[in-house]
């Protein structure tokens, strides 16, 4: 036989003694079977772990495919309040909503984000009336109403700092006030979470929580959203001035700590995947509510592949997902999340 002239060939000599080395250290006892399976399992991802980003456009009636996010649509006002029921009707906690605002209404210092009746103060209005239990999270940024595409006021080259917060504290009263439960600044300003806090204490809005995007990175995964929001062809420059470099981990753990200071009640941490030590360590060291955002990026990486016939798609989103929860995630903002929480039934 070939083998026997193959050094490999088995020699019994050198067969290993599985039981001594072993010493009944076998993992694979408990996975044995699908009910053991079960029941060593650390964390289990649930319906109440998500939150469901809407991207909202003007119109009635309208859907608007979003290209490089499969499964993913701009909603007008009515069709947003029918998704809404769909997350309440599935038991997902609470929607985020992001504007699609018309190029015309775009300005220097974001304006239309304070008029009271803009595209997302209108729809959570139309929301809360419909669907008054399900939480409402509306962004704090200015992004999707200059016209450069930043998230605060540009002066020459420069995003200014302070005069962008005090901009951003009344766009969220104005948000506050039609009924944002939940107000979430990515704007990555310094001092925004404290300024925010005591504007909304100081108008009666105790009770409004803030989610701040504590660590948000300076990302090439926000492609999509831009897309979506319309902000990609009209970005000047790039987000490094505010945004944090991706290669810093130690800066996350100064930023979600003043952003506590300050007030808020739940960190957030963004991109997701690429960024699971920051959750893991952020949630670690300050023990808060914590959150992790599967940008639009992640998103179209699944989707494309599993397109592609490459990956298996339900099986990427729920490993996905999973990983977020071992890593110490309270809940995780994902477009999946009505594909997930259908799963979740089935
Ligand atoms: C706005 C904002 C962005 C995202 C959430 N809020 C984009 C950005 O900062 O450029 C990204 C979400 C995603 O990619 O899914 N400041």
């Amino acid at each position: 036989m070939t083998h026997e002239r193959s050094p490999f060939a088995p020699d019994p000599a050198t067969r290993p003694d599985m039981t001594d080395i072993l010493r009944g250290r076998r993992m694979r006892r408990n996975r044995r079977a699908d009910w053991s399976r079960r029941l060593v399992r650390e964390t289990t991802l649930t319906v109440d772990d998500l939150i469901w980003p809407l991207f909202l456009i003007d119109g009635d009636k309208l859907r608007q495919p979003v290209e490089a996010m499969p499964g993913v649509e701009r909603l007008s006002v009515d069709e947003a309040v029918r998704d809404a029921e769909k997350a309440a009707k599935l038991g997902i906690p609470a929607i985020a909503l992001f504007p699609y605002t018309q190029p015309e209404r775009r300005d220097e210092t974001g304006s239309e984000a304070l008029n009271p009746d803009n595209l997302v103060c209108a729809t959570a209005r139309a929301i809360k009336k419909e669907v008054p239990n399900l939480g409402i999270i509306i962004d704090v940024a200015l992004d999707p109403y200059t016209s450069h595409g930043h998230d605060g006021i540009l002066h020459g080259e420069t995003i200014v700092n302070d005069e962008s917060v005090e901009q951003l504290i009344l766009q969220a009263l104005i948000e506050a006030e039609a009924g944002a439960d939940v107000i979430a600044p990515s704007d990555m300003m310094d001092g925004r979470i404290g300024a925010i806090r005591q504007a909304l204490d100081a108008k009666g809005f105790t009770d409004v929580q803030i989610m701040s995007y504590a660590a948000k990175y300076a990302s090439c995964f926000y492609g999509p959203f831009r897309d979506a929001v319309g902000t990609s062809k009209t970005l000047i420059g790039d987000k490094r001035t505010y945004q944090m470099d991706p290669a810093n981990g130690d800066e996350a753990l100064r930023e979600a700590e003043l952003d506590i200071d300050e007030g808020a009640d739940m960190i957030m941490v963004k991109p997701g995947l690429p960024y699971l030590d920051i959750l893991w360590r952020l949630k670690q060291a300050f023990a808060v509510p914590t959150y992790a955002y599967q940008t639009s990026g992640e998103y179209a990486m699944i989707r494309a592949a599993e397109q592609n016939g490459w990956i298996d798609g339900e099986r990427a989103m729920m490993e996905s997902l999973a990983s977020f929860k071992r890593a110490g995630a309270d809940g995780v903002l994902t477009y999946f999340a009505p594909f997930v929480a259908e799963r979740l039934k089935r």
